[in-house]
C-alpha cells in the first residue's frame, strides 16, 4: 500500500518515540536562499510565483533533498500564503510586506475565512506533486504559521522591533484581538488539514514570535489557538486513517515550554536558548523534541560545527556537555529526538557546512549493525 509505505521512515518513528537507528536530521528554511541552485530559480521567478506554481514548489522542495541528505522534506511555501484568501494583500521584497495592516475591529470583521480548496488550491497540488516526485524516499512535511504568528504579522504589517501594535491590540481590545485569533486558527485549522488531505505526512505550526509573551499571556493568546488547529488537523488525519505528527515550534520558549505540552503537539521544537537535556526535564518524555543547534554555528569552521552537532546530541541524550564541550566519538541516536537547527537557516549559510551538519549526525548516531 503507497499511502502506507511511508509511515515507517526513520523521521515519522521519531516523531512518534520509537526507537530509531540513527537521529533523523532535516533543517528549518532548508529551501531557500543560501542555496544558488534556489537563487536560480528566483532570478527567473519572483517569490509568490515559486510558491504559486506547483512544479516550481516541487522543484524547490527537492533541492535540499538532494543537495543535503535530509530524512524530510518541507514545503516549499510561505506562512503568509493563506493571507490573500482573507481578503490581505501582501508582497515579499523579500521581507513581508502588507499595506493594510489589519487594527482595529472593523478590519478584524472584514477579513474572511477562506476555503483553503478555494483560495489555495496550488498548495494542495504541489503536496500532491511532491509526493509523487519523492517516490517514498523521505517524508513531506506540511506547515502553516500558528494563530498568534499569523496575526502578528496582520497586525504589525510586516517585522517589528518593539510589536506595540499588536502588543497594544492584545491588551488595549482583547476582544478584538480574540476574534482575530479565532479567525487566524479557523484559516489555519483548514489550510494545514487540507494540506494532510492532499498528503503532508506531517503537519507543523511555525509560532516564531510566541516568545513575545510571557507564561500567562502565551497561555491566553497563543496556546489555546494553536492547540485548536492541531486539533482539527488530528480529526483530518484520523479521518484519512492515518496518525500524522503534530509538531509545534515556537521562537524564545524558554520561560514557558512545559506549556507546549497541553496543546496536543506530538514534537516540540525549541530554539538554542535552552539545551536540550533542561528541555526535557522540564517537558517530560511524552513529547519529541525538534531542535536545536544555533543556525549562526553554521557560520563557523567545519570543526566547530562538528562540536557543536555532537552537544546537541549528548544533550539530547540527557548527558551533560550540551553547551559545546562535547567529547569526540559515537553517541548513538536518543529516543524523540529530531536534530535541527534551532531556527531557521540564515542565507549567509555556505551550502557545503549545512551538508557537513547532516553528515555530522549521521555519523555520531548511527548504530553499528
Ligand atoms: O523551510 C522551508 O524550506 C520551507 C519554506 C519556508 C519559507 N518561509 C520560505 C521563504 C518556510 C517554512 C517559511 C516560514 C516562515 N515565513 C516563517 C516561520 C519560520 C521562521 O523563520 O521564523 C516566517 C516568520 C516567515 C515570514 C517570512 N517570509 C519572512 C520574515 C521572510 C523574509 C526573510 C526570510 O526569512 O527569508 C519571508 C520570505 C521567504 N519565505 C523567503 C523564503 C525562501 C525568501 C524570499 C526570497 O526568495 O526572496
Amino acid at each position: 500500500m503507497s499511502s502506507q509505505a511511508g509511515q515507517d521512515a526513520l523521521f515519522l518513528r521519531a516523531c512518534r518515540r520509537e526507537p530509531v537507528e540513527r537521529t533523523p536530521v532535516w533543517i528549518m528554511r532548508q529551501a531557500g536562499r543560501y542555496l544558488p541552485e534556489y537563487r536560480a530559480i528566483r532570478e527567473r521567478h519572483d517569490f509568490l510565483k515559486c510558491c504559486r506554481t506547483p512544479e516550481l514548489a516541487a522543484e524547490i522542495t527537492l533541492q535540499p533533498v538532494a543537495r543535503l541528505g535530509v530524512d524530510a522534506a518541507i514545503l516549499f511555501s510561505d506562512i503568509l500564503v493563506p493571507l490573500p484568501g482573507m481578503g490581505v494583500h501582501v508582497e515579499f521584497n523579500p521581507a513581508p510586506q502588507l499595506a493594510h495592516p489589519v487594527r482595529c475591529a472593523a478590519d478584524v470583521a472584514s477579513l474572511r475565512v477562506p476555503d483553503a480548496r478555494e483560495t489555495t488550491p496550488y498548495v494542495l497540488d504541489a503536496v500532491r506533486l511532491i509526493r509523487s516526485q519523492l517516490g517514498g524516499r523521505v517524508p513531506l512535511i506540511g506547515f502553516a504559521g500558528a494563530p498568534f504568528t499569523m496575526a502578528t504579522y496582520l497586525v504589525e504589517g510586516g517585522g517589528s522591533k518593539s510589536f506595540a501594535a499588536v502588543k497594544g491590540l492584545l491588551f488595549g481590545d482583547s476582544r478584538t484581538a480574540h476574534r482575530l485569533l479565532g479567525i487566524c486558527a479557523e484559516t489555519v485549522a483548514s489550510y494545514l488539514s487540507e494540506q494532510v488531505k492532499a498528503g503532508a505526512q506531517a503537519a507543523m505550526l511555525f509560532d516564531t514570535w510566541a516568545g513575545l509573551l510571557g507564561p500567562d499571556d502565551v497561555r491566553t493568546f497563543a496556546l489555546p489557538y494553536a492547540q485548536r488547529v492541531f486539533a482539527a488537523v488530528r480529526e483530518a488525519s484520523e479521518g484519512i486513517g492515518a496518525h500524522v505528527p503534530l509538531i509545534y515550534y515556537a521562537g524564545d520558549s524558554a520561560g514557558w515550554i512545559e506549556a507546549c505540552t497541553e496543546i496536543g503537539a506530538d514534537v516540540v521544537g525549541i530554539d538554542w536558548r535552552m539545551s536540550l537535556d533542561a528541555a526535557r526535564a522540564r517537558v517530560g518524555t511524552a513529547v519529541a523534541l525538534q531542535g536545536n543547534l544555533d543556525p549562526t554555528i553554521l557560520l563557523g569552521s567545519r570543526a566547530l560545527i562538528q562540536q557543536r552537532a555532537r552537544g546537541v546530541l549528548r544533550a539530547a541524550l540527557g548527558e551533560s556537555g550540551g553547551e559545546g564541550g562535547a567529547a569526540p566519538g559515537p553517541t548513538g541516536a536518543a529516543t524523540g529526538h529530531i536534530f535541527n537547527l534551532g531556527h531557521g537557516i540564515l542565507p549567509q549559510t555556505p551550502p557545503d557546512h549545512a551538508r557537513l551538519l547532516v553528515d555530522t549526525v549521521r555519523q555520531y548516531t548511527e548504530t553499528p549493525s
